[in-house]
């Protein structure tokens, strides 16, 4: 298929066209760059000799997205695209609202300009707010977000739900991610934060390359086997999978279609420290802190539904996860 990846130069949607192409899809990319650089398209060209066809657009400007769609044949769009940053979003809510839901919006509507109906949308397990069921399925009510990152992701699978039932020849994914750690095992393409990172993949990274003194556990007495708070972390190369994966509900009918994509495992904070520990040996120095607001026991998925109807499991276990973030910030950081 021919595939437009919104976002396609950032962390998940760079690893999901390496996965894309490998898959035999063409794959044209679509980013302005406020997150990501243009150079990530060699690292792609390097892996999989291929370098999609790349334009710097922006979704909250509609005019630039037309020429995308005007010199392409798109068939579905996988749409990345978006500001993530839980802490940045509560100092500015409003480039959170205006960045994610407006321009969604400006993307559905150069969509149907053009008569694309297929769309697969990066939600987030922060959907599930404070999850009411764990592992936690599709099923799960939806719960209270915490921040404006999470509400946009939670108003944007609103729409796009309503979007359908309005327009019933549309497809709708909805794929909701847990933790994607890792980077692809050549370590030419990985998660590069602007600043001090917020999350803990990406922090630990830090201290083990001697950017950072040392990691801050964010409390030990949540409710969990060692008092840390326990996630579902996934290598961001098995969620890229799950975005090849989810191409062949295109042919089903259509309609709106969620999946958890997650590995079904949570581990804690120290649980990561030690593997990490053990998988690189490497020491991580770190100091139990304050809780940090807004964070949550335990969430980790039920991903029993993706592998029954999309035939995809997580296969990367959390040595390999932890393997390749080192050897990615070995590399770039
Ligand atoms: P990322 O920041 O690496 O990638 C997002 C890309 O979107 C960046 O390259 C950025 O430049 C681009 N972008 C932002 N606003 C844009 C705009 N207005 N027009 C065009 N391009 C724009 O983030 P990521 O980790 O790869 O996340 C991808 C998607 O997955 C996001 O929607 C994110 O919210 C979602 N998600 C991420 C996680 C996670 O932990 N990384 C978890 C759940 C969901
Ligand atoms: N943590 C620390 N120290 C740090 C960073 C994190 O102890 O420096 C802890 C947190 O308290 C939490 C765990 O590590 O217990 C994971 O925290 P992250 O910030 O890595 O991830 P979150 O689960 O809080 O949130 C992430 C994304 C959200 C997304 C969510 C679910 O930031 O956008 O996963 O997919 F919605």
């Amino acid at each position: 298929m021919n595939i437009l990846v919104t976002g396609g130069t950032g962390y998940i949607g760079s690893h999901t066209c390496v996965e894309l192409i490998n898959a035999g899809h063409d794959v044209i990319v679509f980013d302005n760059l406020s997150n990501s650089k243009e150079t990530c398209l060699d690292r792609i060209f390097e892996i999989t000799g291929k370098r999609p066809k790349f334009y710097c657009a922006d979704m909250r400007d509609t005019d630039s997205m037309r020429p995308v769609f005007q010199e392409n044949n798109i068939e579905a769009v996988i749409h990345f695209a978006g500001l993530k940053a839980v802490g940045e979003s509560v100092a500015k809510p409003w480039e959170y609202y205006y960045n994610n839901v407006v321009g969604s919006l400006n993307l559905l509507s150069v969509m149907k300009e053009f008569n694309v109906k297929k769309l697969v949308f990066s939600s987030s397990a922060t959907v599930y707010g404070d999850p009411a069921i764990i592992p936690i399925t599709e099923e799960c009510p939806l719960g209270t977000t915490t921040n404006p990152y999470g509400e946009t992701k939670k108003m944007l699978e609103r729409i796009f739900s309503d979007f359908q039932k309005a327009n019933p020849d549309w497809y709708i994914m909805l794929l909701r991610y847990f933790n994607p750690i890792g980077a692809h095992e050549s370590g030419l393409i990985g998660e590069e934060p602007n600043g001090i990172p917020n999350n803990l993949m990406p922090y630990i990274m830090q201290v083990v390359v001697g950017k950072l003194p040392y990691l801050r556990v964010f409390g030990n007495d949540y409710k969990t086997h060692d008092g840390t708070g326990v996630r579902d972390y996934i290598h961001v190369v098995d969620l890229a999978k799950g975005h090849v994966a989810v191409m062949k509900k295109f042919e089903d009918a259509p309609g709106v279609y969620i999946y958890n994509l997650g590995t079904g495992i949570g581990y804690s904070v120290l649980d990561i420290v030690k593997a990490f520990e053990k998988a690189n040996d490497i020491e991580i120095p770190y100091q139990i802190v304050e809780r940090r607001p807004g964070d949550i026991d335990a969430c980790y998925s039920d991903p029993s539904k993706a592998e029954r109807e999309l035939g995809w499991e997580a296969q990367y276990d959390l040595e390999k996860m932890c393997k390749d973030s080192y050897n990615f910030a070995k590399k770039a950081l």
